[in-house]
């Protein structure tokens, strides 16, 4: 009797299912990754969506769950595919598992994106400041090849604070791209381009500027690097991403001088958000 392929090996179905198209690995703790797009989904750029993978089976039912985490989108709203950009944690009960995901493989995306690193949720400024710890780059490496950013703003400075510079390697390359890439050149602008300014910093490991950005911001290093007068609730906005501690003391740095909190119901002069850890 002739086999019946297609019965006897079903396609595993994932609930909302997209394809990995490529994947990274930037240091033994992160990777980067893309998937298909639902054709269906629109974000704006700066917001996360659930990703994940279906679950071990419960050992007494033997039903899968599937296993869900926020991911910010690190892809802009006009690209084809979705990227993100995730720590590997050797214990984590997702990426443990998602680290190992290759071209081809399946995840479960759940498309609605929501989020507070947006631009609704700012008044127009001068100057916006994008402040990042470790995997809290993602949203900003969306909304730094968004159009939009450059349209508001004069000047794009963004923060990055890492532990070694292996880990700033993601953002630096993705700068580097962006400045030099003529597609991006033609649709961003090579003006509009030229106003990011990228400020690395390490904390564990030597390099050209070391330190938290918490600290080179309240001994004045940073404006002296820049050249910049300091941050004034007039000229510059803020949107903040990294660990509760660096959330609570990037915020506290802000409301010193003088800005608010806003959301996309009331924009104001900042917004925060959690880097999500699997
Ligand atoms: P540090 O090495 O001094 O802890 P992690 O990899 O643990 O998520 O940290 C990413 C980066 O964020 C590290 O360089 C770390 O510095 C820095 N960091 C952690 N907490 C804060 C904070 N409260 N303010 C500023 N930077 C912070």
């Amino acid at each position: 009797t002739p086999v019946n392929e297609a019965a006897a090996k079903p396609v595993p179905t994932l609930p909302d299912a997209q394809t990995v198209t490529s994947v990274k690995h930037w240091t033994d703790r992160l990777f980067s990754f893309r998937v298909t797009r639902p054709a269906t989904l629109r974000f704006r750029s700066g917001e996360f969506v659930m990703i994940g993978l279906m679950g071990d089976p419960d050992p007494k039912t033997g039903k899968q769950k599937p296993l869900l985490r926020a991911y910010s989108i690190a892809s802009p709203s006009w690209d084809d595919e979705l990227e993100f950009y995730s720590i590997k944690v050797q214990d984590g009960p997702l990426t443990s598992k998602l680290q190992h995901i290759q071209p081809g493989d399946q995840i479960i995306l759940r498309p609605k994106p929501v989020g507070t690193l947006v631009h609704d949720a700012l008044l127009p400024g001068k100057r916006i400041w994008f402040f990042a710890t470790g995997t809290g780059f993602a949203p900003f490496a969306s909304l730094l090849r968004d159009p939009e950013t450059y349209e508001k703003f004069e000047e794009v400075i963004i923060t990055h604070t890492c532990r070694d510079v292996a880990e700033l390697e993601y953002g630096r390359q993705l700068i580097e791209d962006l400045k030099s890439d003529e597609m991006m050149q033609e649709l961003i602008g090579a003006d509009h381009l030229a106003k990011i300014r990228y400020y690395p910093t390490t904390t564990r490991e030597e390099s050209p500027k070391m330190g938290r950005i918490t600290t080179l911001l309240q001994d004045g290093t940073v404006f002296k690097d820049l050249g910049i007068d300091g941050i004034s609730a007039q000229t510059d906005r803020g949107m903040v991403c990294g660990s509760l501690g660096f959330n609570k003391d990037i915020m506290a740095i802000l409301e010193d001088f003088g800005l608010e909190e806003g959301a996309n119901s009331d924009p104001k002069h900042f917004v925060v958000e959690k880097a999500f850890v699997g």
